[in-house]
This record gives structure tokens, C-alpha cells and sequence, in this order.
């Protein structure tokens, strides 16, 4: 089904008023989905968003044999009825989430399969630190041929998996989530060093804890995982709020918003957006659980934002999910600004896109741009190429002058719940056109 939204953006103007809030975190939930594979017995998950990523993540659960049932974000989940760790290749193509299985799998029943994951084309995104650290836990790891893409199979040693050192050679967020729930079934004790440090790692250890696992460490380089059976305490897990989707959300305001609210978030997770937003001139007022931007309108809505550099890091440093989005607001602030993108090779492709409406931007290589403004957008029509540079389209045909149509919403579903309704209640014009 050929699903686009249509735009009417704003000329540059400042008109969005309301109260937007954040639904439950993708990157946090499907990892909790996954983390299911540790537990006895039935898990509730609650503020789920109803993306196309978790929906996929609930299919490839059911695929495996378990029980879901649910609906409108509440969600429980009995892996009882899962005997084996077959990854379905339809299903995992799609989903990058998919290889965080891989670690409950193989260390509940000693061997998993999976095709190579799929996922936003981004760059690369190998699975060399995935293979390396089941190795290190006394796997055998092997790859076989599946149509189009290879297929691996690995098989726990007799006794299962072992605790072992693992030291990441650069630090991995799935990489470190699958070996964190690896660790929680091995024998003895599994240390990850040079760790990713994301807020979704923090909510993923607290949770497994609360469930009676022994991990220390988890937001710090160096996690630590007491081997330990199958979890069966506190069964409840409530998805915390997306970071990614607050700071497009504040990024949409800081261009277009008059007086919006964003809510339901956790100003905490966004520290660099903020310090970033303030630097170039937007006055943010930052809640316990919301940011509220207030944009002086008087001066005939005119930016008076200032360039910023951009270097994306991991945590807590700038999020690569927010670099294209970020990349927009650049357009419209006075003066030079670099770009740089450290975390993935191809996530500048979308820029050109910017420059046919108007943006100014010289690619240097696939890691570096500069971005010169403010210059005027217009409308055009467009394709979305991933879930985050998706969004920052629609933000771009919202500051734009004029019509725009943006296809494959498929991959803006995969991340944001019902955007176009909930961009409507703050004063967007955007429709979703089926067929
Ligand atoms: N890397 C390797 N080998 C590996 C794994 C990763 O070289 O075996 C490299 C990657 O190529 C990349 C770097 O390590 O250069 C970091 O990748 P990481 O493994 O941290 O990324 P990921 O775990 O695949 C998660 C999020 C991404 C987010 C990145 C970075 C999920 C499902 N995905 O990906 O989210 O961009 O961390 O923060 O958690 C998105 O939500 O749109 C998205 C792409």
C-alpha cells in the first residue's frame, strides 16, 4: 500500500501551540520484549508504543512459540512455549532489534539461528562484536548460506554458556543489551568493558534486576552479570519515554512552535539537545517531566537561531537519532555549521533531498557536512530513506513553504506512533493519503 503524508508547511513561520506528549522508548521496549526469553511465567509490558518495530518484535516472539496477548500498549507476554532459538528470516530482515534475541536464545537453549538483521540502511551495522563475544562464552559459531543473505547458527558449548570478559571494540548498544541477557542464564560471571552507556541499557539492567537478576554497573563502561536461572519476580515493566522522539519533537518546536509543551519526557535523557538548543538561541523552560519552548513571535516570527557545530557521540553525547533532525534546524540557523556523524557511514545520504529544497549544504565525505543558513525551503516530494531521517523530512515540509509529500511512511511507523495525529493536535497540516 503506497501510504504518504501530505504537508502544507509554514514559510518559515511560528505557529505550533499545545501540548505534544512522548509515547514509550522503541529502542527501550523491544529489548524488554526480547528480554522476555529470561523469564518463567507471564510479563507485562505497559506504555508500548504501537510502532511497526514492536509489532514485529511481538510477531517474531509468536513465530518463536510464545503466548502474546494485548493491545492498545499493554502487552503480556509467556515465553513458556518457546523451545528453540530459529530466528524467522521474513521477520528479522526488517528489524535490527532482532539480534538482541540472540543472546536470551543461546543461553536459554544452548543455540540460536538468525539471518543477518536488517533494519534502517544506515551503513554497514556488522555483527562482528555479537560473533566474537559468543565465542568468547565457549560458542560455536558457524554461517550458512540462506537465499540472499547469510544465516548463522551458533551452538553453546555442553553446559551451556559461560561467563567470560568481553571488551568491546567500540562500544555497541545492541551489543551490549544482547550480552547483559547472555550473562543472566551463563555460568559465572560476565563482564562487558567499554560498554554503551545509553539510558535504554540503565532501564534494561533495572528491570532484569527487579526480576531478581544481579547486574552492576549498567551506565557505566564496565557492566557486571551474575549468572544466575531462568527470572521469575517482579513481572511488570513499564516503557519509559522515547528520548529520540522528545528531541525531534523540541527540535520541531524550536523552528515552528509559538508555545508548545513537550510532555511525558525525561529532560535528563536530553542534555546535549538542550545545552545545543540554548547555545544557538532558543529559550527552553525544562520541567521534571517536560521542556516547554516559548518562541518570541513579535519580530514577525523571524529565526534568530545561531550555527553549532554537531559531532554525534555516544551517550551521553549527541545521538546519531537526532542528527538528521538536527540537520534541518541548521538550515534555518545564521551562519556555517558542521556536521559531523562519527557513529554511522551513511546516514548523510537524506542531505541531498535538503539541498533540492532549498537547504545549502556541501557534503564532504560520507561522515561530514556543512550546512550555511538560514536559506528558505520549499515544498517537494519526497522519500522517506529511514525511520529518523523520515521524521526529519516532515519537520523540513513543516518549516517549508508550500505542499510536500513524503512516501514510505512505513518507515516513519516503525518508530512513531500515529505521527500525523498527534503533529496535528499542536496546529501541523498533515494528512496520511492511503492508496
Ligand atoms: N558495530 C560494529 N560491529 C558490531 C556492532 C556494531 O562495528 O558488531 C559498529 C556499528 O557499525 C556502528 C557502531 O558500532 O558504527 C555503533 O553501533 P551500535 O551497535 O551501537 O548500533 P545498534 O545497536 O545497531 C542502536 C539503535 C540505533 C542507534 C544506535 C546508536 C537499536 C535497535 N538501535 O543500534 O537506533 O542509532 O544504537 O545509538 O537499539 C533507530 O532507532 O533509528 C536506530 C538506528
Amino acid at each position: 500500500m503506497n501510504e504518504r503524508f501530505y504537508i502544507t508547511g509554514f514559510a518559515g513561520k511560528k505557529k505550533l501551540e499545545g501540548v505534544i506528549p512522548v509515547s514509550g522508548a522503541k529502542n527501550a521496549v523491544l529489548k524488554a520484549m526480547a528480554a522476555t526469553i529470561l523469564f518463567k511465567g507471564k510479563v507485562e509490558l505497559t506504555n508500548v508504543p504501537e510502532i511497526e518495530d514492536a509489532l514485529r518484535m511481538l510477531d517474531l516472539l509468536k513465530e518463536l512459540g510464545a503466548e502474546v496477548d494485548g493491545e492498545n500498549g499493554k502487552y503480556t507476554i509467556d515465553t513458556g512455549g518457546v523451545s528453540s532459538g530459529n530466528l524467522a528470516t521474513d521477520i528479522s530482515k526488517k528489524l535490527r532489534a532482532s539480534i538482541v534475541l540472540s543472546g536470551p536464545l543461546l543461553s536459554r537453549f544452548g543455540k540460536v539461528s538468525f539471518p543477518h538483521p536488517g533494519g534502517c540502511v544506515i551503513g554497514a551495522r556488522p555483527i562482528d562484536l555479537f560473533l566474537d563475544g559468543f565465542e568468547k562464552m565457549g560458542a560455536l559459531v558457524s554461517v550458512e548460506n540462506d537465499g540472499e543473505r547469510a544465516r548463522y547458527v551458533i551452538k553453546a558449548p555442553k553446559g551451556g554458556l559461560r561467563g567470560a570478559e568481553i571488551f568491546f571494540r567500540s562500544q555497541s548498544v545492541t551489543g551490549t543489551e544482547t550480552f547483559m541477557m547472555a550473562g543472566v542464564l551463563a555460568k559465572g560471571d560476565t563482564i562487558i568493558k567499554n560498554a554503551a552507556l545509553e539510558p535504554e541499557i540503565y532501564d534494561l539492567a533495572q528491570f532484569l534486576n527487579s526480576a531478581g537478576a544481579k547486574i552492576e554497573g549498567a551506565g557505566t563502561p564496565t557492566i557486571k552479570i551474575k549468572g544466575m536461572g531462568l527470572l521469575s519476580a517482579r513481572k511488570k515493566y513499564v516503557t519509559p519515554p522515547d528520548r529520540i522522539e522528545a528531541g525531534s519533537f523540541l527540535i520541531l518546536v524550536a523552528l515552528c512552535g509559538k508555545d508548545v509543551t513537550v510532555s511525558n519526557c525525561e529532560p535528563a535523557h536530553l542534555e546535549s539537545l538542550i545545552e545545543i538548543l540554548c547555545y544557538s538561541g532558543i529559550d527552553l523552560i525544562v520541567g521534571k517531566n517536560f521542556i516547554r519552548v516559548k518562541n518570541d513571535v513579535k519580530k514577525g516570527g523571524k529565526n534568530k537561531i545561531r550555527a553549532v557545530n554537531l559531532k554525534t557521540h555516544e551517550y551521553p553525547g549527541f545521538p546519531t537519532d537526532l542528527q538528521a533532525p538536527m540537520s534541518v534546524y541548521l538550515t534555518q540557523a545564521v551562519g556555517e555549521s558542521q556536521v559531523f556523524e562519527t557513529i554511522f557511514e551513511g546516514r548523510l545520504n537524506y542531505l541531498e533531498s535538503l539541498v533540492r529544497m532549498g537547504a545549502n549544504i556541501t557534503i564532504m565525505d560520507p561522515h561530514r557536512a556543512i550546512v550555511r543558513g538560514p536559506t528558505p525551503l520549499v515544498g517537494k516530494e519526497l522519500e522517506s530513506p529511514d525511520l529518523r531521517a523520515g521524521l526529519a523530512f516532515v519537520i523540513a515540509a513543516i518549516v517549508a513553504k508550500g505542499d510536500s509529500v513524503i512516501h514510505n511512511v512505513y518507515n516513519i511507523d516503525r518508530g512513531y506512533e500515529k505521527i500525523e495525529e498527534r503533529l496535528s493536535e499542536i496546529g501541523v497540516s498533515i494528512t496520511r493519503i492511503t492508496g
